[in-house]
């Protein structure tokens, strides 16, 4: 083979999503070289599914950097953790100032800040981004969240808009994230985002089921015609397919999956997260758990027998009126849990300095990933016109939505508390947003139990900034606690 520098990026890792990604560069008239560290699996690739393409192949490293055109762009679609920096040091050898490293895979945000520090010690340009969709996306159309050494950017910039998803304005899903960690920070919340808004979409179905029992093709009937209103997006749409496909026998097959939720972490680790930030995130931390209390099945059904409660009984069929109030809840309670995931990233902005962009985000999550939908549009339009909105709920749009969202939303929450049926996410998206429209929150009584039995001290009202502790046993010392915290 031929060394000479032919190909505007290589791409390491041959798995579905590095192949699908290197046929897509390829579509936008790219020249990639690949490579795996089975090399035969370069030849086969190359023999099979890159055949009649542009595609070139290396069989070293050393080959695979020698046919690079400068500044030299590896991508790495490799699995997360050691194999990362293991393809890093390999590379190092044969890169100079300025070549650009690219991790596309599901890293942890930290090692990737990790990963930008060590590099630029080194004069590599480090790149993680995050990247959605699927293997289908990967092909077509990805949506891609990359971010690290900004000085990456203007070199990658071409080829990433080139491939990935585009919204229905033309827009590429794909825009510079910011600095650091914070490309694959960004896919995590993403994921975090993704267990919410699934959670609030299977309590929509709940309680349609068990209040009314509205069968599965008329509730498909329903979420159709909510895929064309406010709530427009991928997953109600393959909600509707779910609830219209048929088992062999002819019966619902959704019935028949067993209702116990797997993780994989992703959702997790968002819900971690905003507890060391100290973001209130409640409605993707509920969805976190609600897969947890899914998954004690054994414990359920033996609750489920000795636990006194409403049982609801279906009495009529469901209104007009209650299918509105349900879509409104939908909307709302995803109103309040992309606000959560906004601010979220806000603050780890903050502690990171990352300087997110925080519109080019929404855009990026617009199209070609899980929870690309319309209402991104809406969040993208909310940050162009204010790049330092503070709270998602402070723009005029998403005040108006949910001032209009919230008797239906209520109505919805307030019935199924009633009767019975958990709404984990629902219940707290509102519980949020009563608790932020609140100026004054019962804290002040808990100020003054921390005080009581800890003497942690307290501000007043009039006078923040200045603590104070009160002698409430008649017996208590005129020291305050900062021994321990509580
Ligand atoms: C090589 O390709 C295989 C699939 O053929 C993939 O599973 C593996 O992750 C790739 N590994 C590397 C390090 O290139
Ligand atoms: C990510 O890395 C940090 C720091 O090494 C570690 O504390 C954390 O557990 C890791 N998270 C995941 C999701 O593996
Ligand atoms: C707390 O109040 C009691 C009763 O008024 C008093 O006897 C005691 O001296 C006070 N303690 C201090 C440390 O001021």
């Amino acid at each position: 083979m031929s060394t000479e520098a032919v190909a505007d990026i290589g791409l390491i890792g041959l798995a579905v999503m590095g192949q699908n990604l290197i046929l897509n560069m390829n579509d936008n008239g790219f020249v990639v070289c690949a490579f795996n560290r089975t090399v035969s699996k370069v030849d086969a690739f190359l023999a099979n599914e890159a055949k009649g393409t542009n595609i070139v192949g290396a069989h070293s490293i050393e080959e695979f950097c020698a046919k690079l055109k400068r500044p030299r762009k590896a991508m790495l679609m490799v699995k997360a953790g050691a194999a990362v920096d293991e393809f890093i040091d390999l590379l190092l050898p044969h890169l100079e100032k300025g070549d650009i490293i690219i991790d596309g895979g599901n890293s942890n945000y930290s090692d990737s800040q990790a990963r930008y520090v060590r590099l630029k010690e080194k004069g590599i340009l480090f790149v993680g981004s995050g990247v959605s969709g699927g293997e289908d996306g990967a092909r077509f159309g990805p949506s891609l969240m990359p971010g690290g050494n900004a000085d990456a950017w203007p070199h990658i910039k071409p080829i990433f808009q080139a491939i990935a998803a585009k919204a229905p304005d033309g827009a590429p899903c794909c825009d510079w994230v910011g600095e650091g960690g914070a490309g694959h920070y960004v896919k995590m919340v993403h994921n975090g985002i993704e267990y919410g808004d699934m959670q609030l979409i299977c309590e929509a179905y709940q309680a349609m089921k068990e209040l009314y029992g509205v069968d599965n093709d008329k509730m498909a009937d329903i979420f159709e015609k909510w895929n064309s209103g406010v709530l427009d997006s991928y997953l109600i749409e393959i909600t509707r397919d779910i609830l219209r496909f048929k088992d062999t026998d002819g019966t619902s097959i959704v019935e028949k999956i067993r209702d116990t939720a797997g993780q994989k972490g992703t959702g997790k680790w968002t819900a971690i997260s905003a507890l060391d930030e100290g973001i209130p995130v409640t409605l993707i931390a509920e969805a976190v758990l609600a897969r947890c209390l899914s998954s004690i099945k054994n414990e359920r059904v033996q609750a489920s027998q000795i636990l006194e409660g409403p049982k609801p009984s279906i009495t009529r069929a469901i209104s007009q009126q209650e299918i509105d109030d349900l879509e409104q809840s939908l909307y709302a309670s995803k109103i309040i849990s992309y606000a959560q995931g906004f601010m979220l990233m806000r603050q780890a902005s903050e502690t990171y300095k990352w300087n997110l962009n925080f519109g080019g985000i929404a855009l990026m999550w617009r199209g070609g990933c899980i929870i690309r939908s319309a209402f991104l549009g809406d969040i993208k339009a909310a940050y162009d016109k204010n790049p330092g909105l503070v709270n998602l709920l402070f723009d005029p749009f998403f005040q108006k939505a949910t001032a209009k969202a919230q008797q239906g939303w209520r109505r919805t929450v307030a019935c199924c508390v009633s009767t019975g049926i958990p709404l984990p996410a629902m219940s707290t998206a509102l519980t949020f947003y009563d608790g932020f429209r609140s100026a004054r929150l019962p804290a002040n009584l808990l100020q003054a139990q921390r005080d009581y039995f800890g003497a942690h001290t307290y501000e007043f009202e009039s006078a923040p900034g200045t603590f104070h502790h009160t002698n409430w046993t008649g017996h208590g010392g005129t020291t305050s606690s900062s021994a321990y915290n509580v």
